[in-house]
């Protein structure tokens, strides 16, 4: 939730900062803006409404000289999303310009108390206020930004990742955060500043991810300084080498980065299973896990806390740890989870799932479990992010960057880890045989292979995509491991399409939801072969019955609902639990091709971010 860049060096800073905003805009695209300190010493700030591109046009013909400069784009928190919202803000003065990524949450206590010392705001935003506070203080203690920003942060309560420059100062940026995130990028006789490292690896591959409580004190062309803002000494830098490249983060050839990311699932879940699987395929090694294997195999439940997505995956892994460690698990919004006063006890295991690693709702209920004793594991992609950073251990689902706001390649990983995860405790607990943990592996091994053939539906599902792109409403079914994967389905065609899409346990239709079933409401129904198959074809006949259209997901070979529903698609056969896998790639591609028809922003849909770094 909004994207932040700095830089200063040699270069002409514009030309980084643009291309860096781009690079973020997934993290929010309501505004953008950017601030430079010109060749003639001027602090000149451009901003626009809307995405980075009309950011461009607006500068175009203005002063974009200077080698030093910040940068934002904005998922609006405070304000609406206009010109003057936009970040970033100038100081009363018009002497700093500030840019931040967080909340604020004694904004207007704090806003009260300088318009009281004659500070006026032009913004409805908590931004301006702090660049207020800032300001406030370094006129009123006679001192350096750096102390005015320590000072100011011990009166900010709330979240920030914030960079500030100085038109009296155009050799430095003072960069500090607290709960969210901010990487600074080292190369020669220049430093990048961003929210994730994605605008930095085009430059340099040596960053240093900054801590909470970390103020950073950025020269031109000295060594950078990083201070813990609760004590006076220098806090140790610890570069970090980025395992990225650039060809990740462009398009590839494609119109879009999910159908890219869809796409690549073959050799991001090659990837994620790398190295994991042992030669003969009987054992399963994931070395955050082995090397706290008490944690595990002493624990009376697992408390799993995550959002959207990898909240559905996290219900795939709740089966997947009953099944084959026979542990309880309970499976937790981390937005519910961390204001429920939650029973949370030493000895419990919480894993925190996400794909970025800074959702701030997972990384507070991560936090509070650990705060009350419980052993705590991340599952991200983001490598370096905060959530790996909080946890006692955990392991990364290696998929690479996912840049589509709608998560795909995210999370078919998490599936892959967490049932690589569950076989792996499973084994050193005894509660399921090397003969399933041989067969599921080898499964997981055929997943890539499996999801190649499963993209050669991807013309058919076009041509589906074409017949419902003007259905108002949509409900998806399924039961069991694919319960969660219905959900998912829901999910992806709501914020991609803007269509009311509602998951369902097949089940449980015929309490109430049945009722909305006609003509004009297709339903899309996971029926694999599965335990409750007969069951689920049950559900498909009561849809029939009452005119309703029907497409099934089924496994290859499947005549009996071949017979009943409208449109079928099928997947390969594999282990039971193992079919979220398989079935998810249909879902992503028929939501997809419903998006594009309707003309929608399949990458950037409304009112959303990738990184939702605000509660
Ligand atoms: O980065 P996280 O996995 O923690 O993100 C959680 C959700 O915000 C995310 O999965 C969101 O629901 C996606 N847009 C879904 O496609």
């Amino acid at each position: 939730m909004c994207g932040i860049v700095g830089y200063i060096g040699k270069r002409r800073a514009y030309d980084i900062l643009i291309q860096g905003l781009h690079r973020l805009e997934y993290r929010g695209y309501d505004s953008s803006g950017v601030a430079m300190i010109s060749e003639d010493g001027e602090l000149n700030i451009y901003k626009a409404k809307g995405k980075v591109e009309a950011l461009e046009h607006f500068a175009a013909s203005k002063d974009l000289s200077g080698t030093i400069g910040i940068a934002h784009t904005r998922w609006a928190t405070h304000g609406e999303p206009n010109d003057i919202n936009a970040h970033p803000h100038f100081s009363q003065s018009g002497r700093l310009a500030m840019v931040h990524n967080g909340t604020i949450e004694n904004y207007s206590v704090l806003k009260d108390a300088l318009s009281s010392h004659g500070y006026n705001f032009i913004s409805q935003t908590d931004t301006e206020v702090a660049v207020h506070l800032i300001e406030y203080i370094m006129q009123k203690n006679n001192c350096s930004l750096f102390d005015a920003v320590r000072e100011a942060t011990k009166r900010i309560v709330g979240a920030y990742a914030i960079a500030i420059v100085d038109k009296q100062n155009p050799d430095q940026i003072i960069a500090a955060r607290q709960s969210s995130p901010l990487v600074i990028g080292v190369g020669e006789g220049e430093y990048f500043l961003a929210s994730d490292a994605t605008p930095i690896i085009e430059y340099t591959n040596k960053v240093i991810y900054l801590n909470d409580g970390d103020i950073a004190v950025i020269n031109r062309g000295q060594e950078l300084k990083v201070f813990d803002s609760n004590s006076t000494s220098e806090s140790e830098i610890k570069i970090t080498e980025l395992q990225m490249s650039i060809e990740q983060l462009e398009k590839g050839g494609y119109p879009h980065f999910m159908l890219k990311e869809i796409f690549e699932q073959p050799k991001t879940l090659a990837d994620c299973i790398s190295g994991r699987i042992s030669a003969d395929g009987k054992r399963v090694t994931l070395s955050g896990v082995i090397e706290h294997k008490e944690k595990f195999l002493n624990t009376n439940r697992i408390i799993i806390v995550a959002c959207g997505t990898s909240w559905h995956a996290a219900l795939i892994g709740k089966h997947l740890f009953e099944e084959f460690c026979r542990i309880p698990v309970v499976v937790e919004y981390a937005s519910e989870f961390r204001y429920s006063n939650p029973v949370v006890n030493p000895g419990d295991v919480l894993i925190a799932l996400s794909q970025s690693g800074e959702t701030a709702d997972t990384l507070a209920a991560l936090e509070l479990a650990k705060a009350n004793g419980a052993f705590v594991f991340g599952i991200c992609n983001v490598i370096g992010s905060s959530i790996p950073r909080a946890t006692h251990s955990g392991c990364y689902i290696h998929v690479g960057p996912e840049i589509g706001v709608a998560s795909t390649k995210a999370f078919t990983g998490q599936v892959t880890v967490l049932a690589m995860m569950s076989l792996l405790i499973g084994q050193m607990k005894g509660t399921v045989s090397d003969e399933v943990v041989a067969n599921v592996a080898s499964d997981i091994r055929r997943v890539p292979a499996l999801i190649k053939d499963i993209f050669k539906l991807n013309d058919k599902i076009e041509e589906l995509a074409k017949i419902f792109t003007y259905a108002h409403n949509f409900l998806y079914l399924g039961r069991g491991y694919n319960y969660p994967s219905a959900l998912e389905g829901a999910l992806k065609l709501k914020e991609i399409s803007y269509i009311h899409a509602e998951g369902y346990p097949a089940a449980e239709m015929k309490h109430g939801t049945i009722a909305l079933i006609d003509n004009d409401m297709p339903s899309v129904v996971i029926a694999i072969k599965d335990n409750v198959y007969e069951k689920t074809v049950n559900n498909i006949q009561q849809v029939k019955a009452r005119g309703g259209k029907v497409v099934a997901i089924v496994t290859e070979g499947d005549t009996i609902v071949a017979d009943m529903a409208d449109y079928v698609l099928e997947v390969p056969q594999i282990a039971e639990c193992l079919t979220p896998l398989l079935t998810a790639i249909p879902l992503q591609l028929l939501a997809y091709y419903i998006a594009v028809n309707k003309g929608r922003n399949v990458d950037q849909p409304r009112n959303l971010a990738k990184s939702v770094t605000v509660e």
